[in-house]
């Protein structure tokens, strides 16, 4: 099957802003490849946790005042199933991901559609660091420094029509790099979902990196959502697909188990999980280890902590019943 390959100038080169960001160098490479005809080889993938800086990533003021977990921390206690149901697999495991090259098809409900490649859908934004709280729906939480652009930024480039009223996600099915989605743990892909207004939230996240690194494998290399008012398990990582769809889309973790996890996934301390309390969070910092067990213990907060910034996208909602 011929991929189609856009360029970004394909887009709208008038909206380029940053020639510097990310892996630019890749585009170029992709775009004479186009050219001359000549498929790309695959470039070195690296280790699961390979330490490349990110260049030019502007500090915001999110999370300035928060002291972020251990970068030790952060890549050794996941959550990403394609690489086992432990802990610590997707560490152990996640090397035989290859994040480069990467392509993200978009469909749906919008002007430009195709197979772009990843650094021409991220090279015309700027990149930031945000430092957000990430509460696990497992009632433990982490300061996590992203690198990212906003999701809103990307999805308007791309001219979502009226028809578009929600964003819907998958991530990749290789069981050569996922070894693990061999086994029947979940039904592949990954599948999340936002509702449009959620998907353009200005604190809605597309990450490509965590502690000024390039994305560790572990954490959803090459790109991964992250959306800090929601549950964690809403940022779907190794993104490969975004639809712009009508209905509301399929999530994995709802279709799974839908008394236990809802489409909507908001951090609510008011509303138990069936089988555990809401209200606390234990706060991983990975000093002294990992271990969620010993962690200090926290309040979880509403819409954890962005109340002001996210409670209007869901006024007059009953809350407890979308959950
Ligand atoms: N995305 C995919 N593709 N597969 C997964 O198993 N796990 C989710 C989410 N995204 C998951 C996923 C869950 S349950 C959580 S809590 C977060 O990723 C964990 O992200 P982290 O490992 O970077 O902390």
């Amino acid at each position: 099957m011929l991929i189609r390959i856009k360029k970004a100038s394909d887009v709208s080169s008038s909206e380029i802003t940053s020639k510097e960001a990310i892996l630019n160098r890749r585009a170029f490479m992709t775009a004479a490849a186009a050219a001359s005809g000549v498929a790309l080889l695959p470039t070195f993938a690296g280790p699961a946790f390979a330490a490349a800086r990110l260049e030019n990533v502007k500090k915001t003021k999110w999370g300035e005042a928060e002291k972020p977990a251990t970068l030790e921390g952060i890549t050794s206690h996941n959550n990403f199933y394609e690489f086992g149901t432990g802990k610590s697999d997707p560490k152990r495991n996640a090397h035989t991901l290859k994040p480069k090259p990467w392509t993200v098809e978009i469909a749906g409900h919008a002007e430009k559609t195709g197979t772009f490649d990843l650094d021409d859908l991220i090279r015309p934004h700027q990149l930031e660091e945000r430092i957000y709280r990430m509460r696990c729906v497992e009632a433990w939480s982490m300061v996590i420094p992203w690198v990212g652009i906003p999701l809103g930024d990307v999805l308007k480039r791309l001219g979502p029509t009226s028809k578009a009223k929600y964003v819907a996600f998958e991530t990749l099915v290789d069981h050569e790099q996922m070894p693990a989605q061999r086994s029947p743990a979940l039904p592949w892909p990954y599948l999340e979902g936002l509702r449009m207004d959620e998907a353009m939230h200005p604190l809605t996240l597309l990450a490509v990196g965590i502690h000024g690194e390039v994305m560790p494998n572990q954490n959803g290399a090459p790109i991964r959502l992250v959306v800090p008012w929601k549950y964690g398990f809403k940022g779907i990582k190794s993104i490969v697909k975004i639809s712009f769809v009508e209905k509301q889309p399929p999530a994995t973790w709802n279709i799974q188990a839908p008394r236990e996890y809802g489409f909507y996934s908001n951090v609510n301390p008011e509303r138990s999980h069936p089988r555990w309390s809401q209200s606390r969070e234990r706060v991983i910092t990975g000093e002294g280890g990992i271990k969620a067990l010993f962690a200090p213990r926290a309040e979880t907060k509403m819409f954890n902590g962005y109340a002001e910034e996210v409670a209007s996208l869901y006024a007059g909602m009953d809350l407890f019943n979308n959950f």
